[in-house]
This record gives C-alpha cells, structure tokens and sequence, in this order.
C-alpha cells in the first residue's frame, strides 16, 4: 500500500493507456487468460478502448442497493464489459458510517417476506440486475448462505422498491489514496 506522495506514479507520468498495453501484452504472452479494470468510471473506459487492441473483459466496481451505478451499467452494457460489484453487502470497511445496508428497513422487510436474511437480498437484487458478485466472509455460516443467494428469486415488485434505494453512497470513499503532496484526491479517482 502505498503512504507517501513518492510512493505513486502519477497519470502523467505513466498513463492509463500505457498501463493498458501492458495488460495486453501479458494476454498476448498467454500470462493472462482474461483482462480487466476495476474501479474504472465511463470517460476511463472510453479512454482505454480509443486506442485498445483488447478490450476490457471485466469492470469491477463498488456496488449494492445503495450505489447502483446504472449509467455506468448501461455504458458496459452497450460496450460488452462484464460489471462485478464489490462490497455487495455494503462493507464494513467505513466504521464511521451511520449508514449500514444490512440494516435499511426496505431491505430487512423484504427479507422477512421472501425467508431470506438481508444479505442474501442485497446479493439478490445485484445479481438480477446482471452483475456478478463478491461477497467476503470469514464466516463458513454465513459464506454458506451467501452462495443460498442463488437458490432465491426476487419479485418485480422487490426490484422495484430495491431500485428506489440508490443514494450515489460509496461507502469505500478513497480517502485513503490522499496522501500530502500526494497525485491523487478521491474526487480526482472517481470523477477523472
Ligand atoms: N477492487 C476494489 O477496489 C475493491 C475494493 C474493496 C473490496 N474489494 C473486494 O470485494 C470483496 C468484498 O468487499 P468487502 O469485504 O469490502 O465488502 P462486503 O462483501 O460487502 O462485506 C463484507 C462484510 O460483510 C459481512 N458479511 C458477509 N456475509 C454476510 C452475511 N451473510 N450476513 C451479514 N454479514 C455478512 C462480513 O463479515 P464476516 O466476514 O464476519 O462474515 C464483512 O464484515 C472483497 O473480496 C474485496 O477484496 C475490491
């Protein structure tokens, strides 16, 4: 992890595109069977493939029923580039947070309607949306149920009061990439 201004290589030095080369290069090699991004927004993406041989395979990004990202969903979309969501179920990363996904009423009467546990619909309504999925856990219980996930189905109408939740909250703000002096603020990271 880098945590020092020094420690970065900024954009202009080393840019995107370039980086990208590589990537390919390594799929070239047979070092690499599939390549992708992640944390990536739309004007990334549309750089990237300017000048790609190879497009990305695979975006992954934050995502869950209170970040939803749907223009960057339908820009992959048009653009054949697969979404994972990371921190599905909304980390636990941010302890400052009074938000907690698990804990949104919406999603815990939902739960308590269809027999499932709130992880399991916040897993639910991003995989019917498309994408893939990442939940971690430490837990073989809760591992377990993770995986249950598939065995449930979410009505339109679930969709529905799902979608309602989208608040643009990250809860992995990038705040940990600002360092004094440093290349990169989160704003620059998520709005370049
Ligand atoms: N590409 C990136 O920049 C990026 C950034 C962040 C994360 N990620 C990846 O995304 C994956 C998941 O992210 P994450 O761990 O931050 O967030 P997450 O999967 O949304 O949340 C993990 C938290 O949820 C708990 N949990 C798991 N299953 C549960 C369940 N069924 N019921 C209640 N709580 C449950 C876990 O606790 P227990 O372990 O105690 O069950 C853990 O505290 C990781 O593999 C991570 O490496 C990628």
């Amino acid at each position: 992890m880098p945590e020092k201004a020094s420690d970065f290589i900024p954009l202009s030095e080393v840019p995107l595109t370039n980086t990208w080369k590589g990537m390919e290069a390594a799929l070239e090699q047979g070092l690499a069977k599939h390549i992708g991004v992640s944390n990536f927004n739309e004007n990334q993406l549309k750089e990237i493939k300017a000048s790609a041989v190879h497009k990305p395979e695979m975006n992954q990004v934050e995502m869950h029923p209170f970040l939803q990202q749907e223009a960057l969903q339908s820009f992959c979309v048009k653009n054949d580039i697969l979404l994972t969501a990371y921190a599905p179920l909304g980390s636990l990363v941010d302890d400052n947070s009074t938000l907690r996904l698990l804990e949104n009423d919406t999603i815990k009467n939902i739960a308590k309607a269809r027999h499932m546990s709130p992880a399991q619909v916040a897993l639910a309504y991003t995989i019917q949306r498309g994408i893939a999925v990442i939940p971690k856990s430490i837990n073989e219980a809760r591992l377990l149920q993770n995986l249950e996930t598939l065995n449930h189905t979410l009505t339109e109408e679930d969709m529905a009061l799902l979608k309602d939740l989208d608040k643009g909250h990250r809860f992995i703000d990038g705040k940990f990439w600002e360092v004094e002096n440093g290349p990169y603020t989160a704003d620059s990271i998520w709005n370049a």
